[in-house]
């Protein structure tokens, strides 16, 4: 049984994006029985009248996962703030062995589990305790997805960096193009980036209109994932 945790150098990077590409794929193209966890869900979205847990939704229709939502992602909180902050404003106490109890479930009756954080890793969680330390809790091998456009570098090989310092096992990196733009940062970033990373460059992932709109063409994220992104990376753990 195989985890990927997928984090990111900020919130709004892609990481639903990829986290869904990445089930999809190993889902329908490779017959895999995938299991998603969204642990802490904040910021809830406004469907039909009521908030529902966006990306927790996405990774269960993504993966094909039949696991109830609230398994799926047993924090959703309203705030669209770190669940520390989200869990004081909302009065609720986070607990922190429950979230470990749903992790070790979900791994034993899945073939692969994929996990995503919220924002980053120094995204704390409750006091003194941040995504970083659920990552090196569970021993789960993290993927960065990272913008493509200016400023990643710097989130980039902090990101990493620190991950390696605390000893977690790094997948890979994961460019996003989520704007589209393509400026002279969209081209150089990958290769400047590849130079100075000592863990693997695995693709950037193309814009593509519409992403998480309405109604998702999982057969093509899938597809875009298997074509833009080294995923043999992600099994060969
Ligand atoms: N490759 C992409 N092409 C088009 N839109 C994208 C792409 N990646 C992300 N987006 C859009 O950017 C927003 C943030 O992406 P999301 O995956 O939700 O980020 P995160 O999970 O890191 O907060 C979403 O509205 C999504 O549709
Ligand atoms: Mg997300």
């Amino acid at each position: 049984m195989k985890v990927i945790f997928v984090t990111g150098t900020d919130t709004g990077v892609g990481k639903t994006v990829i986290s869904s590409a990445i089930s999809a794929f190993f889902s329908l193209r490779k017959q895999m029985n995938v299991g998603v966890m969204k642990p802490f869900e904040c910021g809830l979205s406004s469907t039909e009248g009521s908030l529902v847990p966006g990306d927790a939704i996405r990774l269960r229709e993504a993966s094909g996962s039949r696991d109830d939502l609230n398994i799926i992602s047993p924090y959703t909180l309203e705030s669209p703030v770190a669940p520390e902050v989200a869990a004081m404003l909302e009065h609720t106490d986070i607990d922190l062995s429950l979230v470990d109890k749903i992790f070790q479930n979900l791994k034993k009756s899945h073939d692969l589990l994929i996990i995503e954080g919220a924002g980053g890793i120094f995204v704390p969680i409750r006091k003194n305790v941040f995504f970083l330390d659920l990552i090196q809790k569970w021993n789960a091998p993290a993927l960065v997805v990272s913008r493509l456009s200016v400023g990643t570098i710097n989130h980039t090989l902090l990101t990493v960096h620190f991950l390696k310092k605390q000893g977690i096992k790094i997948l890979g990196v994961v460019l996003n193009n989520t704007d589209g733009l393509d400026g002279v940062a969209a081209e150089t970033n990958p290769e400047i980036l590849n130079q100075y990373l000592d863990v693997p460059f695995l693709g950037i992932f193309p814009h593509v209109k519409d992403l998480l709109e309405a109604s998702i063409d999982w057969e093509l994220m899938a597809e875009t994932l298997m074509r833009n992104i080294n995923i043999e990376v992600l099994l060969n753990q």
